[in-house]
């Protein structure tokens, strides 16, 4: 038996590979812009554990997975063994005896690696606490098809240092841009997760200072899932990093603006960013279900072009 190949970060796939991809996510796209019926994973299937709620993540790969004439499996602990108990590596070792390749949303980065140590097929980290690199996938192709190469860009990550900060980390290093992170004291990104990207990554406590002359603004929620209790305290803490028009005129006159979406209009993101003219949330929304049919092409063994 092969060792499948897993996306649990951006890590996991070369430079060369990540920027094939993101070019295969837009010819894809505009397959389905064409009508085009393309359907290399017919009767393949995919298993989607969420542990978390979900409107894009479920969505797009539910949607991959039916363009592409395959099926996918919506899996929730509330109803499955998971959530009784049954060890991660037992259902493993189960479940990737029976589909295809499975998608993870869960808390633990841990789980998904322990997963995907004992599964037969390849495994997708759909958010941790620690990392979303799916959305990455999007994002990036999202600025290509805009602004072109990301490489020698720079782009300012303003908020919490999240999942999402931790994967634009790595994208910095995949992608070659510079990062500029403003986080309130308290709330920076992890140290080694920083410190493994170098001088690509600047932190900044003024979020003004940060976005001077970028060519990207990306935020992201103040309180992710499972610290819906702190809410209160967070919006005290971040009350000076919403984006607004002001923060935004600090940006190079052609900046884009990121959110991977839910987004808290007058929290993080105020709604004339959000809803104006350098937002380019929707496509990057779109962009999921795109990239991630690349990401399974890939995955599966099914991409010419890797
Ligand atoms: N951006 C994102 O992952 O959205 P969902 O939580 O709706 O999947
Ligand atoms: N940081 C957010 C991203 C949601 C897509 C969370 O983890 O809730």
């Amino acid at each position: 038996m092969t060792t499948p190949r897993h996306f649990l970060t951006l890590l996991d796939l070369p430079p060369e590979t990540l920027n094939r991809l993101i070019l295969r996510a837009i010819e894809l796209k505009q397959m389905v812009r064409d009508g085009v019926i393309y359907e290399p994973l017919k009767n393949r299937v995919l298993g989607m554990i969420f542990e978390k709620s979900s409107t894009r993540t479920r969505v797009s790969f539910e949607a991959g997975m039916a363009q592409f004439g395959g099926h996918a499996i919506f899996l929730s602990p509330r109803d499955t063994q998971l959530g009784r108990g049954e060890p991660i590596e037992d259902s493993a070792r189960v479940l990737s005896r029976m589909v295809d390749a499975v998608m993870i949303r869960t808390y633990e980065h841990d789980k998904v690696e322990a997963f995907a140590a004992h599964s037969r097929v390849p495994v997708i980290n759909a958010l941790t606490d620690l990392y979303h690199p799916c959305q990455l996938l999007a994002d990036m192709q999202t600025w290509y098809e805009l602004r072109g190469p990301m490489a020698g860009k720079t782009v300012a990550w303003v908020g919490d240092g999240n999942n999402m900060c931790h994967s634009y980390i790595n994208a910095a290093r995949q992608f070659d841009f510079k990062l500029h992170i403003a986080c309130p004291e308290g709330y920076d990104p992890l140290p080694d997760v920083m410190a493994a990207a170098g001088d690509r990554v600047a932190l900044f406590r003024d979020p003004l200072a940060a976005v001077d002359d970028v060519d990207l603004v990306v935020t992201d929620v103040w309180a992710s899932m499972g610290q819906e209790e702190e809410q209160t305290l967070r919006a005290l803490a971040f009350a000076d990093f919403q984006v607004t028009g002001a923060m935004m005129a600090r940006a190079a006159p052609d900046a884009l603006f990121m959110h991977c979406l839910p987004a808290h209009r007058g929290e993080e993101v105020s709604a004339e960013v959000l809803d104006g003219p350098q937002s380019v949330v929707w496509e990057e929304a779109e962009n999921r279900l795109h990239a991630q049919k690349a990401l399974l092409e890939l995955l599966m063994g099914m991409a010419e072009w890797a």
